[in-house]
């Protein structure tokens, strides 16, 4: 009996999908483990996250002092693990890239009906955090500190909130701002160097 004859280029095609598909499993499997997601990942990919990052964008279009944005997230999340660094906070670096990323989510309903925005932003947070793997105890520090960020702590307690209150306000280039003259920040708190 002869042996089946099969078509050589369905085989080739074959073979090669296979191939290509071990081939995207190894990248990614390469790529996660050099750069494994971080729990604070899925925030960027939440609508409800994505969609006040936006409605927060377009009411800050021509403001003409500091906006709320992206930029502003990651340099308070970047400024805060700096210190946390180099002061030993010891915290855990998801913990600030959550609350760094989420601490100012709530301005868009200041825009609108002038809730105080840490207070929305810890509304929208904790809704937003509830369906993430942070636990329970995790999403309430890092509830407080988006409550607190406003602030000034009366001391020096070396935790979240004191961590987020300084970088937010280490973030803000007062020393190369435009709008300077006109912005309502007290003179002894505007950043006169450049620190981070
Ligand atoms: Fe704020
Ligand atoms: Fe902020």
């Amino acid at each position: 009996m002869l042996p089946i004859q099969y078509p050589k280029e369905e085989i080739y095609a074959e073979r090669k999908d296979d191939q290509d598909i071990l081939y995207y499993k190894y990248i990614i499997f390469i790529t996660l483990k050099r750069f494994p997601m971080e729990r604070y990942d899925y925030l960027l990919k939440d609508e409800r996250y994505l969609s006040h990052v936006e409605k927060i964008n377009k009411y800050e279009k021509d403001r003409i002092f500091c906006h709320h944005d992206m930029s502003h997230f990651l340099d308070v999340a970047r400024i805060a693990m700096i210190i946390n660094l180099s002061e030993n906070y010891d915290i855990p670096k998801d913990i600030i890239y959550a609350a760094a990323l989420l601490h100012d989510i709530g301005r868009d309903e200041q825009y609108e009906n002038g809730t105080p925005h840490e207070l929305a932003s810890a509304d929208i947070a904790l809704k937003i955090l509830s369906d993430s793997s942070y636990s329970g105890e995790e999403v309430q520090l890092i509830i407080k500190a988006i409550r607190d960020h406003r602030k000034d702590p009366e001391c020096d307690n070396r935790d979240l909130s004191d961590l987020i209150y300084r970088a937010d306000k280490l973030s803000r280039p007062c020393f190369f701002c435009p709008a300077k003259e006109e912005c309502n920040w007290p003179d002894n708190k505007m950043n006169h160097i450049l620190k981070y």
